[in-house]
């Protein structure tokens, strides 16, 4: 092989190799609320979307105050935990709950893996739009 045969394919190669960085790059990059929800099935030993059980309801968390579903029984370290849940205090929380909000009641000990975290809060920002979150009211 001549030297210019070379590295003409050694350019191919690594064009080649820059295109799968990429691609293995966006399977990260954009959260995926479909895979959230599958996620999600680890918060549901305690949590539903619409109604209080271990932990409070999740129809309308991104934007709440913490601690702020009425009638629900928070621990005081949430209660005055000053957070408003957003993909930052959310993805904090639920790296470490026990970690983040020190004598919260949430005795879970996180989603580790920072990709299942942003799939997981995709979901928890798209539940409003679903059925078992619209009020009673504009139910037909
Ligand atoms: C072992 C039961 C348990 C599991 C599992 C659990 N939670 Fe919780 N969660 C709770 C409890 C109890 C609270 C109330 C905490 C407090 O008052 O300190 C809570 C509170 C929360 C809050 C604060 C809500 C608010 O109204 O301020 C969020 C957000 C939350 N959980 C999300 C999740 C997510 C997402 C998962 C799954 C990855 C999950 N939790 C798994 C029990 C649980």
């Amino acid at each position: 092989m001549s030297a210019g045969r070379q590295a003409i394919s050694r350019a191919a190669l690594c064009a080649c190799l820059a295109t799968l960085v990429m691609l293995a790059q966006s399977a990260h990059a954009a959260p995926d609320a479909v895979r959230g929800e599958q996620v999600y099935a680890r918060c549901l030993g305690c949590h539903a979307l619409a109604s209080d059980r271990v932990g409070p309801r999740h129809c309308g968390l991104i934007g709440r105050r913490a601690a702020s579903v009425a009638g629900f029984d928070y621990s005081s370290a949430m209660n005055h935990s000053g957070l408003v849940w957003d993909e930052k205090t959310l993805s904090r929380f639920l790296a470490k709950p026990m970690s983040a909000v020190p004598g919260t009641t949430m005795t879970y000990d996180g989603v580790p893996v920072a990709a299942d975290r942003a799939d997981l809060i995709a979901y928890l920002k798209s539940v409003n739009t679903k059925a078992a979150c619209q009020p009673e009211s504009h139910k037909p």
